[in-house]
Parts: C-alpha cells; structure tokens; sequence
C-alpha cells in the first residue's frame, strides 16, 4: 500500500480579479488561467520517504493537495495502488502547513480521535498511550494545544496521524517556525517512526538538508510553471551526514544550484 504513480500532471489556478480594480474587464471577472504544475510525471514506491523540495510558490502544497485527493482540478492522473484518486481517502492522513489540532480537545483526545469508533476501548486507551509514549509526551495528556510548545503541538499531530496506521502520510513542511533544536530533534523523530511504521511518506518542504537526510527518494521542483527540475533515489545510509558523505554533499551543492543559490555554505 502506499505507492503512487503520477502521469502528465498539469495544474492552473484562475486568478480573481477584484471588481473596480482593473480598467480591463474583456475577460469578466473570470480572470486569467495561471499555470503553477506543467508536466509532472513521477512514481513513488511503496513504504518510501519522499521529499518534495522547492522554492516557496513553486507548487509544492498544490502538488500534495492534488495527490491527497483535495484538489481535483488537474489534468493527468494519479494512481494510489493502481486506482485514480477521486478524493480523499481515509487511510491517508495529511498533515498541513498551517497545523490542524482541535484546540478545545486535549493532547489525549486529539491522538484518539481517529480512534474513537474503536468498540474495545481499553484496546484505544492502550493505543493512545502508546502514540503518547513514542512522542514523548507523557504528563501532558491533558493539556490543551495552548498549553504546549509549537514542537510539542506538531508531536501531537504526528502521533494522530500515526495512531490510525495511514497507509500514506502527507506532511506538508511540518517543521514550519520551530526553533533549530526542535526541528533537528523532530527530523530524526520522524525519520525513525518511518524506519519503524515502513508506510510511504509524501514530504514536502523547501529545505534542502532536511529532504537529504531524511528521503529516500527527492524530487525538486522548480521554474514557473514548475516543472520536475530532478528526482533521485537517495540510497545512502542512515544517519548522514555531509561532512563524511562526499557524494551527499555533491548533491546538496548541485541542488542548491539548481535552486539558484551557486555558493552555499
Ligand atoms: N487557491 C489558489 N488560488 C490561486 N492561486 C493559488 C491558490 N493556491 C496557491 N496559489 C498559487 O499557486 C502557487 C503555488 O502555491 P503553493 O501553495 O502550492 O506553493 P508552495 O510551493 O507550497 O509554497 P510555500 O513553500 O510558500 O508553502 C503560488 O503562486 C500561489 O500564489
Ligand atoms: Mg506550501
């Protein structure tokens, strides 16, 4: 489960006008069609860690809406485990950008709200504790969102989306405003649960170091429309790192080229 095929991929948003704004109205309000995907075919396999990589408005939220089934005004196909998408599915979980704990729930009932139909519920107790425990959150069940740090909120949805065993993961920059040693700390987090759960993972991000250390396979986007710039299996040990892995650090320097930035330190 969990491996998705993308064929000819093309993506246009309209662009509203504002009424009054604009002396030309030979379109209506309707607007113009602005490209943002052109021709993005890809295969993810099953059980990966894919790392979407790109600058900021280069595509990358739409790319992810798209495959999770949000969006369906595309053209071309996207395959999960040989069937097109025609929405969302349950067994996939998304993790957005912006975050999405319920903040009148608590840590313990935001982590069992997919769990809550359970008919056994000591077996769902048993759950929650477990998916507590694996982020480290004991003594905090029964705070709010409020209550904890942006690290700690961002654990919590990672162990909602892991209690209900998703067959596909999509994270949407999870790392988003967290301060170094959280988000380096979270990274390895997330790079063992994957070692652990073996359920493909759709990440995205715009930070290159992030996409090598974790993916095992990255795709960058890049140019407007965005188009794939490179995708390439990362079949390098884990832990990296780019002092002591020259060809990683080959990678990243061509990537942050590709990107635009011929010099990084
Ligand atoms: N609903 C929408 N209507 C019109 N344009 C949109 C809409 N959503 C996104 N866009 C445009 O599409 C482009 C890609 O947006 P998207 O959010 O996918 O970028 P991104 O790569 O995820 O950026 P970031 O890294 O900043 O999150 C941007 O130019 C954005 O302005
Ligand atoms: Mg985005």
């Amino acid at each position: 489960m969990g491996h998705v095929v993308i064929r000819n991929l093309q993506k246009e948003y309209i662009e509203r006008r504002c009424k009054g704004r604009s002396s030309d109205n030979s379109s209506g309000d309707r607007g113009d069609n602005i490209p943002v995907l052109s021709n993005i075919t890809a295969e993810f396999n099953e059980g990966e860690m894919v790392c979407i990589l790109g600058p900021s408005g280069c595509g990358k939220s739409t790319l992810l809406r798209i495959i999770a089934g949000f969006d369906k005004s595309f053209s071309g196909s996207v395959l999960i485990d040989g069937k097109m998408i025609n929405g969302p599915n349950p067994n996939h979980i998304f993790i957005f950008q912006q975050g999405s704990l319920f903040p009148w729930m608590t840590v313990w009932q935001n982590i069992g709200l997919g769990l809550r139909y359970m008919k056994d519920r000591n077996m769902m107790k048993g759950k929650i504790r477990k998916y507590v425990d694996m982020v480290e959150l004991e003594g905090f069940e029964y705070h709010y969102p409020y209550q904890l740090s942006g690290g700690m909120q961002r654990r919590v949805e990672l162990a909602r989306a892991l209690a209900v065993n998703p067959d596909l993961l999509f994270m949407d920059e999870p790392f988003t405003g967290l301060d170094f040693l959280t988000h380096m700390r979270l990274r390895e987090e997330v790079v063992n649960m994957h070692e652990f759960i073996g359920k493909t993972i759709i990440f995205v991000t715009h930070d290159i170091d992030d996409a090598l250390i974790m993916g095992d396979r990255v795709v960058v986007l890049g140019g407007r429309p965005a188009c794939i710039k490179l995708t390439c299996e990362l079949d390098f040990p884990r832990p990296r790192d780019f002092e002591n892995m020259p060809e990683l650090s080959r990678l990243r320097s061509e990537i942050f080229f590709m990107l635009g930035v011929p010099c990084a330190v």
